[in-house]
């Protein structure tokens, strides 16, 4: 018999235990701020529906690794840099084509793609910038969307397209996977999404990457570790299953039965309930007008907002039917998959779109924690045997 097993339990006194570490506050941040009674996000100074449908992309990841909006020709020079190191080293592509051959999950194919760029060497990897940012940070975010983009058009069989140097980084990843410029409507909505789920306060993602730096560990495997938390379907996996839910509905007559059957049966329904808000998430707000406007023109798209509207309202009541008390709302998710489909992008690349954005957000966090920050290492309380014996 297992001595261990048998043996009695510890019988020291019980600390308090939070075992989702909610409500720890582990760090300051000039980052972002999430009200989850409020329902509201602040990044970087800026309430989310105040920046989102106005920013690009580059200029919320300047605000968030310098700490202030770039004037006209910092910005020119950030946006340059990026696209000079846009391209994919070789040994990447080598990778991706093989990831193809055993089509492997996008998201996988992104996170072995970000690992595989510490194979270039270094001035491939990370050329120096004058830009008061390392090398490293712009080399990541100019090549996730080339990677993610590139991984797309192998998996349809064709070769990735060449980066565009005169296309930002939004319309530049459109670009990449259709091999033609984009339309300003889809480019506007893309970017309003980048910047809407650039950071997040202390996520599990983010928390995850500055677990990483804490140790004086390197900003790539911070990176790669972040990737590897946002894909879980609590956090970051959720729009994909999202959409197919509401396209599974079908029509808004089907929805409360079908909606009731999940809940029965112990399902969770994705793109609901949140670990911080407790009221609609601020950010599905911000992504369900953008959605609207971008669907404005095709009759088939409006009918899958209206879809969307009325799978959401009756979501809310039989969550608040179900779960009384939990306060269960709309997150960010539900309207990504509207947005994100409405641009043109397949199910499977919802993810690793949220990670092209998270990335300024892990990057910026990576900067904090590496400045002033701490080595992150909490407590576990043991409630096994103590007298094994090994004889
Ligand atoms: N559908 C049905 N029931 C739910 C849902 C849901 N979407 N979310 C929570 N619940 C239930 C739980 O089963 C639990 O019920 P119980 O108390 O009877 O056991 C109760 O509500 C509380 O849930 P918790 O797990 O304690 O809530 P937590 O804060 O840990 O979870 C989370 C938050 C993971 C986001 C959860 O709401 C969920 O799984 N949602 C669906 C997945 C999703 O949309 N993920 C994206 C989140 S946004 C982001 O990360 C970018």
């Amino acid at each position: 018999m297992d001595p261990i097993t048998t043996t009695s339990q510890a019988s020291a006194s019980s600390p308090t235990i939070h075992p989702g570490l909610e409500g720890i506050y582990f760090t300051e941040t000039r980052l972002s701020h999430v009200d989850g009674q409020a329902g509201q996000l602040v990044i970087a100074g800026y309430p989310v529906e105040e920046i989102a449908p106005k920013a690009t992309f580059e200029e919320v990841a300047y605000l968030l690794w310098l700490g202030r909006r770039p004037q006209a020709d910092e910005l020119r020079a950030f946006r340059a840099d990026l696209a000079a190191r846009s391209a994919l080293p070789e040994v990447t592509v080598d990778l991706l084509r093989q990831a193809a051959a055993r089509e492997l999950a996008p998201m996988d194919a992104l996170r072995l793609a970000i690992d595989s760029l510490a194979l270039a060497d270094d001035t491939e990897l990370a050329p120096p910038s004058t830009l008061g940012v390392d090398g490293l940070s712009l080399s990541l975010l100019a090549r996730a969307p080339q990677i993610v983009a590139g991984y797309q058009r192998l998996q349809r069989g064709e070769e990735p397209a060449a980066p565009r140097s005169d296309l930002g980084l939004a319309a530049g990843f459109l670009a990449a996977i259709d091999g033609r410029e984009p339309a300003p409507e889809r480019v506007r909505a893309l970017e309003t999404y980048l910047v809407t789920v650039c950071d997040h306060g202390a996520n599990a993602s983010t928390f995850a990457a500055r677990v990483i730096v804490a140790t004086r560990s390197d900003l790539l495997s911070a990176v790669v570790g972040a990737l590897g938390a946002l894909k879980g379907p609590l956090h970051g996996g959720a729009p994909g299953p999202a959409l197919d839910m509401v396209f599974e509905i079908g029509s808004e007559e089907r929805a409360e039965e079908c909606l009731r059957r999940k809940l029965a049966s112990g399902e969770r329904l994705m793109g609901f309930g949140h670990r911080v808000y407790k009221v609609r998430d601020p950010r599905a707000e911000v992504l369900a007008l953008a959605a609207e406007r971008l669907f404005a023109g095709g009759t088939a798209d409006r009918h899958l907002y209206q879809l969307a509207r009325h799978v959401e309202d009756t979501a809310i009541r039989l969550l608040d039917e179900v779960k009384p008390g939990r306060n269960l709302r709309t997150n960010v998710e539900f309207y990504t998959a509207l947005l994100l489909h409405g641009i043109g992008l397949p199910t499977d690349l919802f993810t690793p779109v949220f990670a092209m954005a998270r990335t300024a957000g892990w990057i910026a966090h990576c900067r904090e924690q590496q400045a002033k920050g701490r080595l992150i290492r909490p407590s576990s309380h043991y409630v096994g045997a103590r007298d094994g014996r090994w004889d």
